[in-house]
């Protein structure tokens, strides 16, 4: 357990340094590796993208504050999903979510869990963009990955789609009615 001393803040464009050195993933689980490798070389890159304002990226960042060690990265973009129906509207796909290694597992002083901080703040985060877009919320997840599957079905995505690849599973939150 530890004390709750962690810093959450939007990224700036120089924070690829500190991207650059987030570990993870296991060395030896390929899906793992995928996740650590797009933080690293390729999440700035989507974060700060001129040709990606239309998406509204979003990188947040969780700074462990005496450190200043990368605890952890959550990312979130606009998309327009279309229904069996045809029907299109404004959801949002949830990038990445990701725990340093060293952070995985771990609790804070209050019982609360590294992993639901992030989360809600990526959740919370998503609920305020304007315009709305938090009527449904996805991710795309490799299947093994059950510690990412469990944290997310906790939050709501308890629906699936079709799957954009064999290994891959998309899941989503069942649809909200927006109050605002
Ligand atoms: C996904 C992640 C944020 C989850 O955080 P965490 O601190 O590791 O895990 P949590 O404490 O939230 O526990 C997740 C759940 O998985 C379970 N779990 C833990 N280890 C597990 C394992 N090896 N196998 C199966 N389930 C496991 C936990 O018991 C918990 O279950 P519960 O929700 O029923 O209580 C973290 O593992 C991570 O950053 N992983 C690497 C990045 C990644 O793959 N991100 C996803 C791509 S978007």
């Amino acid at each position: 357990m530890t004390d709750r001393s962690w810093l959450l803040r939007a990224a700036k464009s120089d924070d690829d340094v500190l991207l650059s050195k987030f570990t993870c993933a296991e060395p030896s689980v390929g899906w793992q590796l995928e996740v650590q490798e797009f933080i690293r070389l390729g999440l700035a890159d989507w974060a700060f993208d001129p040709h990606a304002v239309e998406g509204d990226p979003r990188l947040l960042l969780a700074l462990h504050a005496p450190s200043g060690e990368l605890a952890g990265v959550a990312a979130h973009e606009r998309t327009i999903l279309q229904a069996v129906s045809g029907e299109t509207f404004a959801a949002t796909k949830l990038e990445v979510v990701a725990l340093a290694a060293a952070w995985q597992g771990r609790r804070f002083e209050s019982g609360e869990r590294a992993s639901d901080v992030l989360m809600s703040a990526v959740m919370t985060d998503i609920s305020a963009r304007v315009p709305p877009r938090d009527a449904r919320v996805f991710a795309i997840v490799h299947e093994d990955n059950l510690r990412s599957l469990a944290l997310l079905r906790r939050y709501g995505f308890v629906e699936e789609l079709s799957r954009p690849h064999p290994e891959y599973r998309r899941v989503i939150t069942a649809h909200k009615v927006l109050d605002h």
